[in-house]
């Protein structure tokens, strides 16, 4: 399959609203008629604090690399997991949000039900074919009142999106470039993760696949 010409008659399909839980919902190239705006705040933050990998608590080195913007961003070291208002690597607070990334972000959560969402925190996530990210909850913040917006950009990937027990099945979502995912209140907690990313090379993010995840961490 050529994947390059199915994200292109994706990039041209209307916005369109798939519930896959009670609160759970991806919303179809909801982040297109954004990305004009998205892509030069995303290179400005990602010269500030640039995509490094970080070892999991349990000593693992994550496949996917990350970087944050916002007052909050999630970090782990061998320590644990944790939202912190410096980056590590440079002593210096995190890049601010972009107010574009604000703007998707409750959008997004409107659309799913959730008024008035104010993220302080956003996860950027890069993954580079084969890279993937593991079943898990989060779990960081400070409650779990908020949803969590998450924004997919560049290759496809498979999205798994579990049950509040790790061993619940996990439905297995396809996310384009441009689909937003929010999920939260009952479903808040659901375990999810991604699948080892496919080789590819993308019209407009390359041969990578961007996520970035806004949270409200406090
Ligand atoms: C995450 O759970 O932090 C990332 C999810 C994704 O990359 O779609
Ligand atoms: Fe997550």
């Amino acid at each position: 399959m050529n994947l390059d010409l199915f994200d292109e008659a994706a990039s041209h399909q209307p916005p369109r609203t798939e519930q896959i839980g009670p609160q759970t919902f991806v919303l179809r190239a909801f982040a297109l008629p954004f990305i004009d705006d998205l892509l030069p705040p995303l290179r400005a933050v990602l010269k500030a604090a640039p995509f490094r990998r970080m070892v999991t608590p349990g000593g693992q080195n994550m496949s996917v690399a990350l970087s944050n913007c916002g007052p909050l961003g999630w970090t782990t070291d061998a320590r644990g997991y944790r939202y912190t208002g410096v980056d590590p690597q440079t002593g210096l607070p995190w890049p601010g949000l972009p107010q574009s990334f604000l703007r998707l972000a409750a959008a997004a959560a409107a659309q799913a039900g959730f008024v008035d969402f104010r993220a302080d925190a956003c996860l950027i996530n890069r993954y580079v074919p084969g890279a993937r990210m593991s079943l898990h909850q989060d779990r960081d913040e400070r409650d779990f009142d908020a949803p969590i917006v998450s924004v997919s950009l560049g290759l496809p990937a498979m999205f798994q999106m579990g049950g509040l027990q790790r061993s619940d099945r996990a439905l297995r979502v396809p996310l384009l470039h441009g689909d937003v995912m929010v999920w939260g209140g009952v479903d808040r907690l659901r375990f999810h993760g991604v699948l080892p990313l496919k080789e590819g090379h993308h019209p407009v993010m390359g041969p990578q696949r961007i996520n970035f995840t806004l949270r409200k961490a406090g």
